[in-house]
Order: structure tokens, then C-alpha cells, then sequence
């Protein structure tokens, strides 16, 4: 499959997502956006498909929502059809998406980093919410998964000042994983991609899953949730198999159920 926007491409288990709109700094339009979500589709249909990593250029991940796109919108256009409604769609992809940043992950692009499952900041990342610059606000959920990366101090002051946070800064405050340096990058969070990929494919779905249920709810109704999804894991074959491969010291042959 190809896409206008994105280049797609599968190694081994691990699906490689490159934004290329390389003229505007990888900025996301609509077209971006309906691309990714078809691409985050077509992984999460793929049995063949454990992890995926997406990424952007040298110079940037991606600076931002299209501003010549959003320029002559108006209130209508962005409420009356729910503009941006699709991020969502993307957030919720089932398997586990790895963000490369290299460069500048700016509004939207930061908004993007921080919808996959964890960050891998190259040694040149950038990352801000530079919207009220342009008189705005984040919209892609930025303020939201921002302030729960890095606290409420660190999170206002990026959206009230639009400066940017390197890549030492991020890692300090636990919006990245990682920092990894910039030549290794891509090959860094391919290798991190395919070990998440090696995992029992159930376990994978159920350990994102309920860490995200950390961000959204209370701690005892988290622990529930948490414990639900390990008493359900005890019904598939590959716990058996897990178990079994570590007691006869041998490597698991997972079968995703
Ligand atoms: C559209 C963009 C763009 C963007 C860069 N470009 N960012 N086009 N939308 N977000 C385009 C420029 O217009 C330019 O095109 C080309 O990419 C290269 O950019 P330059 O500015 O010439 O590069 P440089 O001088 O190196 O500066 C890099 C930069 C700067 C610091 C990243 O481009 C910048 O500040 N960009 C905007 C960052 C930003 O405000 N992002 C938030 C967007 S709002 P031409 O045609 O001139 O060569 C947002 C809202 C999200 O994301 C919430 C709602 C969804």
C-alpha cells in the first residue's frame, strides 16, 4: 500500500512509519492524518504486525498541525465537523506505536510524539506547544497528555511561553523514554520495536492497555483493571507456553492466544 504523506514499511514484525512532507517540515494535514490512520489500521489488522515505530526527518518529526491549512478556518469549520477528531482514531491504535523524534516536534508534532505508547528522543529532539504564538491552543490533546507527562509546572509554562524543551530537558522531566544519539536513532527504536514485537502478543495488547489505565483512572479501580486483565491472560495458551519455555530454558514459540 502506498500513502500520499507517509512512507510504509514492514520489517519483520515491525511496521516503519516515515511522515514525508519534507517541504513543510513533515507539518500534519488532513491527508497526513487520514494516511496514519490508515496505515495504524492495516498494523493493527496484521497478525504478522507486533510493534510500530513512526518517525520523521533528520530536522523534524514534525513541526506542527498544518498552520496554511488551519489559517482560513474558522469556528464551523473546526467544531461543525470536528476537525481534528480523527487524532483520536489514531491514539487508539491496540499495538504498540514507538515515537523516533528527531528534530522538532512542535504543537501538533509534540501532540503527535506524546499519542504514541513512548518517546525515543534523538540528542537534536525539540519538543514545544508553541500555539499561543499563533494567538491558539493545542487541540490534539497536547495540554492534556503534556501536563500528565511532566507535571502541571513544567506543562504551563510550555503552553504559556511556547518554548521549546530539549531533548536532556525532556528526559529529565519523563516525556521521553530515552535519548538516544541521532545517528542511532532509527536503528535503536527498530531494535526496541522488534523486542516488543517478540513478546506474547496478547501480553503486549494487555501491558499497554493497562498502563494507559493509569491516566484514566482512579488507582483502585486501576489495580482492578490491571488485576482483570492478569487473571484473563491465565486462560491463553501462551502463558502456558511462557511458563513453560522459562522453567525448560528455552525461548517461547507464542501463538497470540
Ligand atoms: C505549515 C510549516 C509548519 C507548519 C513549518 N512549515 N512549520 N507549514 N505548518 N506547522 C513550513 C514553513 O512555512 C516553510 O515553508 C517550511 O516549512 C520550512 O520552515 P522554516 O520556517 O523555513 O524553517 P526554519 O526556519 O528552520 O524553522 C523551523 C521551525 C519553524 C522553528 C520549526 O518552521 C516553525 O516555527 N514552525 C511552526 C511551528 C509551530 O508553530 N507549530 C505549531 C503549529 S499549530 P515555505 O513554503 O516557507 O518554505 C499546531 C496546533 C495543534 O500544531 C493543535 C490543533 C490541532
Amino acid at each position: 500500500m502506498t500513502y500520499e504523506t507517509i512512507l510504509v514499511e514492514q520489517r519483520g514484525r515491525v511496521t516503519l512509519v516515515t511522515l514525508n512532507r519534507p517541504k513543510a517540515l513533515n507539518a500534519l494535514n488532513a491527508q497526513v492524518l487520514a494516511d496514519l490512520n490508515a496505515a495504524m489500521a492495516a498494523f493493527d489488522a496484521d497478525a504478522g504486525q507486533g510493534c510500530a515505530v513512526v518517525t520523521g526527518s533528520e530536522k523534524a518529526f514534525a513541526a506542527g498541525a498544518d498552520i496554511k491549512e488551519m489559517q482560513a478556518m474558522g469556528f464551523a469549520d473546526m467544531y461543525g465537523t470536528n476537525h481534528f477528531a480523527g487524532w483520536e482514531v489514531f491514539a487508539r491504535t491496540r499495538k504498540p506505536v514507538i515515537a523516533a523524534v528527531a528534530g522538532y516536534a512542535l504543537g501538533g508534532g509534540c501532540e503527535l510524539a506524546m499519542m504514541c505508547d513512548f518517546i525515543l528522543a534523538a540528542d537534536s529532539a525539540k519538543f514545544g506547544q508553541p500555539e499561543i504564538k499563533l494567538a491558539v491552543t493545542p487541540g490534539m490533546g497536547g495540554s492534556q497528555r503534556l501536563a500528565h507527562a511532566v507535571g502541571k509546572a513544567k506543562a504551563m509554562e510550555m503552553c504559556l511561553t511556547g518554548r521549546m524543551m530539549d531533548a536532556e530537558e525532556a528526559e529529565r522531566a519523563g516525556l521521553v523514554a530515552r535519548i538516544v544519539p541521532a545517528a542511532d536513532l532509527l536503528d535503536d527504536a527498530m531494535k526496541t520495536a522488534a523486542t516488543i514485537a517478540g513478546m506474547a502478543p496478547l501480553a503486549v495488547l494487555a501491558n499497554k492497555e493497562m498502563v494507559n489505565a493509569a491516566f484514566e483512572m482512579p488507582l483502585a479501580q486501576g489495580v482492578q483493571f490491571e488485576r482483570r486483565l492478569f487473571n484473563g491472560i491465565f486462560g491463553s495458551e501462551d502463558q502456558k507456553e511462557g511458563m513453560a519455555a522459562f522453567v525448560e530454558k528455552r525461548a517461547g514459540d507464542w501463538k497470540g492466544r
